[in-house]
C-alpha cells in the first residue's frame, strides 16, 4: 500500500505471482490474490467471495471522526447497491439500469461520442499540442455519462469534482482535510441529484436518472433517493476516471512502442483499433485491485483465509500473468488471446459499462487516428507518472505533441 508502490506495482506483482500468490498485506491485513486463474475463479464464485462490504460509510468511519460524522449524518446512507452487493439483490439494482446500457441504446449513442470525440480535437489541435488526460481523456467519458444522466453540459465541472471526491475516498490516501472535504463534495452531489431525481419523477426524460427513479421491476416498489444515489455515484465514478485513464494510457503506450503504432497506421480498420483497444485494456487495467470478503474459512495455495477476511482480486496483476498472457510485459496488439484480459472483470459483477467504454475506445482512438499522427512527449516534458490509488491506476497527465492530418 506504499504510494511508490501503488503507482508502480508491476514488479511486486510479478513477484506475488511467482513466490506469494495469496499473500497477506502485513499493514492492512488485507489477502492479495494475484495469479490470472486465482481472480477469475474469485470473481466467478460470489457466493464464497462476496462483494457485500460495509452496510454504510457510518459504519466505516462513525467510531473514528465526529467532524466526519456530523457532516456524513447530512446526507443519505451510502446504501449497497451493484458494486457493493451480492445477487439476488445485486442483480435486481442492475435491470433497473440495465436498459441504458443494451445494445441499442449503445448504438443511439455513437454519432454522440464521435462529434463529442472531434469537438474536443477540434479545440487543440490546431496548436500540435495538448495535456491529454485533460483535454481529451477526461471529457470524453465525462461528456458522454454526463448526456446520459440528463444533466446539461454547463454543470460538467461539478461532475469533475464529484468524481474525484469519490475517487479521493477510494484512495486510501486522502488526509484528514481530504476526507472532510471529500465527505462535503458527495453531500453537494446528493443534494444535486435529489432534486433532479423528484424533476423526473414528476416528468420523465430519456435518460438514465428518469429510469433509475420510475422502473419498476416485476411490480416492485421503485428505488429510494438512497438507493438511487448510490447506484449513480457508481456509475459516475466506475464510468469516468477508468476510461480516461485507458484513453491516456493508450496513447502513452503508442509511443513508447512505435512498431505497434506502425500496424495501426498501415491498416486502421474497426479490426486492429479494436485489438489495440483490447491490448490497451489488458495493459492499464485501471480498475486494478477490487474487494471482495470471504463467507468461510477456505484454504487457497495453503494459506489458510479465516471467513471474513478482506481480499483484493487484483485484476491487473491478472491481466499481466505470463502463464495466461506470454511476454506479459510487451505490449502487443496482435495477441491470440486479447479478448480474454479481465480489465471488465468476470462473473456477475462483470462491468455494467464494458460496451460502453469499448464504444468510447474505439471510436474516440478511430476519431484521433483520422486527425492526428506522430504522437510524441513534448519537448521538456516529464516521463508521465501513475497517480497512487489502491483500487485504480493511471497516468496523472500525458504532454503530448502531434501533427494535424491535412
Ligand atoms: C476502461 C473502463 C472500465 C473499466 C476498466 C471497468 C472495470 C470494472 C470492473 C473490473 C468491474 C468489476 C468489479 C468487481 O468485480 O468487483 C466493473 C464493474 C462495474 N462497472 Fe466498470 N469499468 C469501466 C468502465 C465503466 C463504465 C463506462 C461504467 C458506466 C457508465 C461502468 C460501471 C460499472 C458498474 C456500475 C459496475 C458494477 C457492476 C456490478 O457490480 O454489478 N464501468 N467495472
Amino acid at each position: 500500500m506504499h504510494p511508490e508502490v501503488l503507482k508502480s506495482p508491476w514488479l511486486m506483482n510479478k513477484r506475488l505471482r511467482d513466490e506469494a500468490p495469496v499473500f497477506q498485506d502485513p499493514s492492512s491485513g488485507i489477502f492479495f490474490i494475484s495469479r490470472y486463474e486465482d481472480v477469475v475463479k474469485m470473481a466467478m464464485d460470489h457466493e464464497t467471495f462476496s462483494s457485500k462490504m460495509f452496510s454504510s460509510n457510518r459504519a466505516l468511519y462513525a467510531s473514528e471522526d465526529e467532524e466526519l460524522l456530523a457532516i456524513m449524518n447530512q446526507g443519505y446512507e451510502n446504501v449497497p447497491t451493484m458494486l457493493t452487493q451480492d445477487p439476488p439483490l445485486q442483480l435486481r439494482y442492475r435491470k433497473f439500469v440495465n436498459k441504458a446500457f443494451s445494445p441499442r441504446s449503445l448504438k443511439a449513442l455513437e454519432p454522440f461520442i464521435e462529434s463529442v470525440s472531434n469537438e474536443l480535437i477540434d479545440n487543440f489541435g490546431d496548436s500540435g499540442s495538448c495535456e491529454f488526460l485533460a483535454e481529451f481523456g477526461v471529457p470524453l467519458p465525462l461528456r458522454v455519462i454526463v448526456s446520459q444522466l440528463g444533466a446539461p453540459e454547463a454543470d460538467l465541472p461539478l461532475f469533475r469534482k464529484w468524481t474525484e471526491a469519490f475517487i479521493g475516498n477510494l484512495s486510501g490516501q486522502l488526509d484528514r482535510d481530504g476526507l472532510l472535504e471529500a465527505a462535503r463534495e458527495v453531500i453537494e452531489f446528493q443534494n444535486y441529484f435529489v432534486k433532479r431525481m423528484d424533476e423526473r419523477r414528476k416528468k420523465p426524460e430519456e435518460d438514465i436518472l428518469s429510469q433509475i427513479v420510475n422502473a419498476s421491476i416485476d411490480g416492485e416498489k421503485p428505488l429510494d433517493n438512497a438507493e438511487s444515489l448510490s447506484m449513480l455515484s457508481q456509475i459516475l465514478v466506475a464510468g469516468n476516471e477508468t476510461t480516461s485513464a485507458s484513453l491516456t494510457e493508450g496513447i502513452w503506450l503508442l509511443i513508447k512502442n512505435p512498431e505497434q503504432y506502425e500496424i495501426i497506421k498501415s491498416d486502421p480498420s474497426p479490426e486492429v483499433i479494436s485489438n489495440f483497444v483490447e491490448e490497451v485494456l489488458r495493459y492499464s487495467s485501471p480498475s486494478s485491485n477490487m474487494f471482495r470478503r470471504t463467507t468461510k474459512d477456505i484454504n487457497m495455495h495453503g494459506v489458510k483465509i479465516p471467513e471474513n477476511s478482506i481480499l483484493f482480486a487484483r485484476f491487473a496483476s491478472a491481466n499481466q500473468d505470463g502463464e495466461k498472457f506470454p511476454d506479459p510485459e510487451k505490449f502487443d496488439i496482435t495477441r491470440e488471446n486479447l479478448k480474454e484480459q479481465v480489465a471488465f472483470g468476470k462473473g456477475v459483477h462483470h462491468c455494467l459499462g464494458a460496451a460502453l467504454s469499448r464504444r468510447e475506445m474505439n471510436i474516440g482512438f478511430k476519431v484521433i487516428f483520422e486527425r492526428l499522427e506522430n504522437f510524441r512527449l513534448s519537448e521538456g516534458a516529464d516521463t508521465p507518472a501513475f497517480a497512487a490509488n489502491a483500487l485504480l491506476h493511471g497516468l496523472t497527465g500525458l504532454q503530448l505533441s502531434f501533427d494535424t492530418k491535412t
